[in-house]
């Protein structure tokens, strides 16, 4: 496909529903963009024409049409429903494309669907970036953050297209090269796992406070927009609040009372918690909130459950003492949720030879997306003051925070047992917290199970080697040959 007088388009989406809409819509609005617009069935792409004849988009029914319609290096952003059908979309993309062209997914791929499309692309000659595009579909028309991977080259064009329609934060734009191939689409899940650590946090907030106080959904929205004019401050807690605030137009309860108390997801929390179990890395809280959802959403178990004894939730003595326990709380977990996750950054980076730059991405995680967060910041300075930091929780102003959160934090977790209501998320953070901290850990004990069942051998802290005792012989213990 050669260029003609009418490639006009420096940017092309294909797919639009409405992330693609919002996307293509964004991209026409920002000076010097003229965008080609594509999708499989022709009525959507009119439809979004006649709905916006202010943007400059140059429409097209075929694919052909599409490619000849935008100037080389053409650079298209695919925003269809990640699977089967992105392939079908690369696989059309790279027939009518030239070598130096990029594709772009925009999808919610799974990081290693990514790194294979780059690597069979790249045989094309042709850019393939998987770029992790977050915000909702506000955040597509007005500003997300974007976590594009793939090659520099790729780069060159597409940084300052992507600059053009990010989210801005403190005068940045909210996007970043996060490094090659699948690393935006990593970066990106990883985003997704902390986005249900906090939600999930939020939500045994909400609960530990309506059932040990008897506020209202309303009373309690109120505190979460005074908890977000201070540390706290979030898109998160911003929207919880809006939603405990709604009162259901049908019944005249609030909304919240109505809603079925079984939580969806579409499997990238999942992919979060598989990635790490693979890496080795303890994303607990991470994991809590994905089986919180998976536990909500078996009725046939809760109501088989549902008359097994335990205690009902008693109103706490001092309400206003409750509440900041829980804040604190809240803060102090979130703040392991993102350890844990950059901890699983790290851990991808170094297993797929990616350079990513933490700070970087604490940075473009401030505005665009739904884990935006003031506290954000702290992050990125942890790791300007030390690029080297193993645990962002050692850093000084995650120690400031321990350090006046943890008696909060513990109260919380108590009272949440002793009355019943259930915090995974609070207390498992806080297990992690405590483990990461102990000074010896029961694992020793583990290592001598393992060796009395198994002859897994285990080594010594005080001297050098693997060592096995004789369980079943006199008890005395070898020093085994390394090579076992
Ligand atoms: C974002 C969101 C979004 C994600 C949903 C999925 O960053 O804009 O992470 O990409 O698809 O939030 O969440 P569920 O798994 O809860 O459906």
């Amino acid at each position: 496909m050669t260029q003609t007088a009418t490639s006009t388009a420096n940017i092309g989406v294909v797919g639009l529903a409405v992330m693609g809409s919002n996307l293509a819509r964004n991209l026409a609005s920002r000076e010097g963009n003229t965008v080609a617009i594509y999708n499989r069935s022709p009525e959507k792409t009119r439809e979004l024409l006649a709905a916006h004849p202010e943007a400059d988009f140059v429409a097209s029914e075929s694919i052909a049409d599409f490619a000849a319609s935008l100037t080389t290096p053409r650079t298209a952003i695919i925003m269809v429903k990640a699977g089967a059908g992105t392939d079908a979309v690369i696989d059309q993309l790279t027939a009518v494309f030239e070598p130096g062209d990029i594709i772009v997914d925009g999808g919610n791929a799974l990081f290693t669907d990514t790194i294979r499309r780059e690597k069979a692309v790249r045989e094309t000659g042709i850019n393939f970036v998987g770029a992790g595009i977050s915000g909702g579909e506000e955040g597509a028309l007005l500003g997300p953050s974007i976590m594009p991977g793939g090659s520099a080259e790729a780069w060159e064009t597409l940084g300052p297209i992507l600059r053009s329609i990010a989210a801005v934060a403190e005068g940045e734009p909210c996007v970043t090269h996060v490094g090659t191939d699948g690393a935006g689409h990593f970066v990106k899940m990883i985003h997704n796992g902390i986005e249900y650590a906090d939600m999930q946090l939020i939500a045994e907030g909400y609960d530990l406070i309506r059932r040990g106080t008897g506020k209202s959904p309303a009373e309690i929205a109120d505190i979460f927009t005074e908890w977000n004019r201070g540390e706290l401050e979030s898109y998160l807690i911003e929207i919880t609040a809006e939603v405990l605030r709604q009162t259901d137009a049908k019944t005249g309860k609030p909304l919240v009372d109505v809603i079925l108390d079984q939580a969806g997801a579409k499997g990238t929390g999942a992919w979060t918690v598989q990635t790490a179990l693979d890496l080795g890395i303890p994303v607990s809280g991470i994991a809590e909130a994905v089986f919180a959802r998976s536990l909500s959403s078996k009725p046939a178990q809760r109501a088989a459950a549902a008359d097994l004894p335990g205690p009902s939730a008693a109103p706490v003595a001092d309400v206003d003492a409750f509440i900041e326990d829980v804040r604190l709380a809240l803060y102090a977990s979130k703040m392991i949720a993102y350890s844990q996750g950059f901890d699983e950054i790290v851990a991808g980076a170094e297993e797929y030879g990616w350079d990513i730059q933490k700070g970087e991405i604490a940075k473009i995680w401030r505005g665009g997306c739904i884990i935006r967060a003031q506290f954000l910041n702290r992050i990125t300075e942890a790791y300007a003051e030390d690029p080297g930091l193993v645990a962002l929780v050692t850093a000084p102003y995650f120690r400031e925070v321990m350090a006046r959160a943890q008696d909060s934090w513990r109260r919380v977790v108590r009272i949440a047992a002793e009355s019943g209501i259930p915090a995974p998320a609070f207390s498992s953070s806080l297990a992690y917290y405590d483990g990461l901290r102990a000074d010896r850990l029961p694992a020793a004990l583990v290592q001598g199970q393992r060796d009395f069942f198994g002859a897994h051998t285990y080594k010594r802290s005080d001297m050098e080697g693997t060592f096995h005792t004789l369980w079943s012989g006199d008890r005395s213990e070898i020093a085994m040959d390394d090579a076992h």
